[in-house]
């Protein structure tokens, strides 16, 4: 089965249609399809990987730990979270049971082109000035095979998706820092990045 997705670019004819949706087996197991979230005006889109145990519970995408992280950032860059879109590459959470915990587990190609349908209609319906990948499956999915985060992430880079586009990392990976002070420099790097695309966005206004 291919993506339902409907002709309309209405973001709630979106999210219905996606609730429905069977294109790779992660509907199996996941809670329910976590659909992008924020206004059809938004100026700016980011693009996560994909929900983690609390977004497949709560329906939502980034309200979770990594969340948490992004929020700060978002803030700390002078982006206000209200007035951007906020989605992932794959919409249902991918895990492996470990104990009583539903462990994260990386989107293969197969589920990240599957759900492609969807993100593309997204971008279509909001039309952001400003796309932000979050991490190196969104950036790889919608930038590149070839892609590196480390090397290029926090400047702008060419792309039919929107007339600016950016990658940084992902905030999990702020999360997963081993100590106090690796995870204050990581999180200065992510939002010195967010601040370089807002004031870009500014600067272009
Ligand atoms: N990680 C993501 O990539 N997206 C979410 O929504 C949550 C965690």
């Amino acid at each position: 089965m291919t993506a339902p997705v409907p002709a309309e670019r209405d973001l709630d004819t979106l999210r219905a249609a996606a609730a429905g949706c069977q294109a790779c087996d992660l509907w199996k197991t996941g809670t329910q399809t976590v659909f992008g979230e924020g206004t059809r005006k938004a100026d700016v889109v980011l693009v996560g990987e994909q929900p983690g145990d609390q977004e497949d519970k709560q329906g939502r995408p980034f309200v979770g730990p990594a969340g948490r992280v992004l929020d700060e950032a978002l803030e700390a860059a002078g982006i206000d979270r209200t007035k951007v879109y906020v989605t992932n590459t794959v919409k249902h959470f991918k895990w492996t049971a470990q104990g009583k915990r539903r462990i994260h587990k990386k989107p293969n190609a197969e589920e990240i082109g599957a759900c492609r349908p969807w993100l593309s209609a997204e971008l279509e319906s909001v039309k952001p000035r400003l796309l932000i990948c979050l991490g190196a499956t969104a950036a790889q999915a919608l930038l590149g095979r070839s892609f590196r985060v480390t090397q290029d992430r926090g400047r702008l880079v060419d792309s039919p998706l929107a007339p600016m586009v950016m990658a940084t990392v992902h905030p999990s990976s702020i999360l997963r820092a081993t100590d106090d002070e690796s995870r204050r420099v990581e999180m200065k790097r992510f939002v010195e990045d967010l601040r370089a695309a807002a004031d870009a966005l500014k600067s272009a206004a």
